[in-house]
């Protein structure tokens, strides 16, 4: 039998996570979760409303809704209520509003029980900030990827003219710096390495060259599963 282990790839926003995770699980005939989108989802749906942000509102908006992720040919297609927000996510407003969205206890709760049933089989590339330290935390795999701020400011700038969305340098350089340390110092799961986790600094290699890294260490492990395994 193929076991199917789990590959958490944690690091701060605009390491490369999404890109590398994506690339990886396809490689690896796995499936792809991206936790973000799932926190992102929420701020969509307390936007939507108009309520204040305020704990207890946003509470109450989460036991309100259901968030799928599907697995498309090209991404994962994030649904709110069966509606398709894979796009409206990306959003700057959104963006500015997930840090603290994603720092609410409750909140956390149910996204990380969420996470913990689509992954409970193996076979995923999950990544997110707390993935081997809070989700996973007997993962088989554990990277934290790491880049210098610049040029993770680099990176969403091209990725969010691709889909249209305008936003200065400076603008995403300020936004990514500010989420980093409110992601970091927050009370619930900040963002944080694992003990076990690899951190690889992407900041002068490319795309292919982390995603190697990481099948080459994903293939081993899976290997001395199957022969434990029979
Ligand atoms: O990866 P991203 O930029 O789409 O994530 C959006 C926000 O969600 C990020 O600022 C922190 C939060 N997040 C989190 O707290 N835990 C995760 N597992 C994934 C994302």
């Amino acid at each position: 039998m193929n076991q199917k282990i789990i590959i958490a790839i944690d690091g701060p926003a605009g390491s490369g996570k999404s890109t590398t995770a994506r690339i990886v699980a396809k490689r690896l005939n796995y499936i792809y979760i991206d936790t973000g989108a799932m926190y992102r989802a929420v701020t969509l749906a307390w936007l939507k409303s108009g309520l204040e942000l305020d704990e207890q509102n946003v509470n109450n908006i989460v036991d309100n809704i259901t968030i799928n992720l599907i697995q498309g040919e090209q991404q994962q297609i994030v649904l709110l209520n069966n509606e398709d927000i894979t796009q409206e996510i990306r959003k700057p407003e959104i963006t500015k509003f997930v840090s603290p969205i994603s720092a609410m206890g409750y909140i956390r709760k149910k996204m990380v029980a969420q996470q913990r049933e689509m992954g409970k089989f193996g076979g995923v590339v999950m990544d997110g900030r707390d993935i081997g330290t809070v989700v996973f935390p007997k993962a088989e795999l554990k990277i934290f990827l790491i880049a210098n701020a610049e040029e993770r400011a680099k990176r969403r700038l091209k990725e969010l003219s691709l889909v249209g969305i305008n936003q200065s340098f400076d603008e995403i350089l300020q936004s990514i710096v500010q989420r980093d340390q409110y992601d970091s110092s927050r009370d619930i799961s900040p963002l944080s390495k694992a003990d076990d986790a690899i951190e690889l600094d992407t900041t002068n290699i490319t795309i292919d060259e982390q995603c190697n890294f990481i099948i080459d260490r994903a293939l081993k492990i899976i290997e001395r599963f199957n022969k434990f395994c029979g």
